[in-house]
């Protein structure tokens, strides 16, 4: 039984087309990097969401592809939209956890996890995933970066609160490389991808969720939490942003 927090935190996430930021032009860009994507090609999407990038892959794509999240709604409606879309025979969603994976050594070609593999952290989910790669594989994923040094203290103290992990994208392509992993290509989100898919959306969903919850001192407190992390991009967007990194195992 998931507690207040938890139910209150996917009420306000709920309906949004995205769960972090991201475009369907930048997943098939990055797509675009990865070579031989053939109808024998095996796709796991872990942190799938929804699966707005799944869709993607999907439609982009002939491979076969596994989506995992460990929320089951989101779960629920990706395999719901696959079979309303007739693809189900070849993308199918289920509730795992990103840090227990039990799928056999050399499952699948290609590991795609946008904006999610901050859950186990980099350095973990890279090493940990290699083995579920076959020979050649690769991974595709999004992380917050630092762009400039020096961000101002509001913006500093917001990320050192809510994933002092954050490093320079510089730091980071060192970090998969001591991975074992070789950088085949990489790319800025542009600022689109955090207002128009996410952001925006979002800030509708807090104006409704404040409205609904009035008398609800701890919901308002979420919505505060999640109002200043859009104001805190608003004031401070050009001091970091996700770097999209494609790789290919050593
Ligand atoms: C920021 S959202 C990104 C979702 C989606 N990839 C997107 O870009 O719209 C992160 C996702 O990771 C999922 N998640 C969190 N911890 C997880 C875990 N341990 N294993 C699998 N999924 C997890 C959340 O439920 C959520 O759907």
């Amino acid at each position: 039984m998931p507690d207040r927090v938890t139910e209150l935190f996917f009420e306000l996430f709920s309906g949004l087309p995205r769960q972090g930021p991201g475009s369907a032009a930048d997943t098939r860009r990055a797509l675009g990097l990865v070579p031989e994507i053939g109808r024998r090609a095996r796709i796991l999407d872990i942190g799938c969401g929804t699966g707005a990038q799944t869709l993607v892959l999907a439609v982009s794509s002939p491979a076969c592809i596994v989506a995992i999240d460990t929320h089951p709604p989101f779960i629920d409606a990706l395999n719901r939209e696959a079979r309303r879309l007739g693809i189900e025979d070849r993308l199918q969603a289920r509730v795992a956890d990103m840090g227990s994976l039990d799928f056999a050594d050399g499952s699948f070609d290609l590991i795609w996890c946008e904006g999610a593999i901050y859950n186990v952290g980099v350095e973990r989910g890279l090493r940990d995933w290699r083995r579920l790669l076959s020979r050649n594989g690769h991974v595709a994923f999004t992380e917050v970066c630092w762009r400039k040094p020096s961000p101002p203290a509001e913006c500093l103290a917001f990320w050192n609160r809510e994933y002092p992990a954050i490093r320079s994208t510089t730091a980071l392509l060192e970090a998969v490389e001591a991975c074992g992993y070789a950088v085949v290509g990489h790319f800025p989100l542009p600022s689109s991808a955090w207002w128009d898919d996410y952001y925006r959306p979002l800030q509708r969903n807090i104006s409704a969720f404040r409205e609904s919850h009035r008398d609800a001192p701890d919901a308002q407190a979420l919505a505060d939490q999640c109002q200043h992390e859009i104001d805190v991009w608003h004031a401070h967007s050009e001091f970091y942003g996700y770097e999209f990194l494609v790789l290919k195992a050593r």
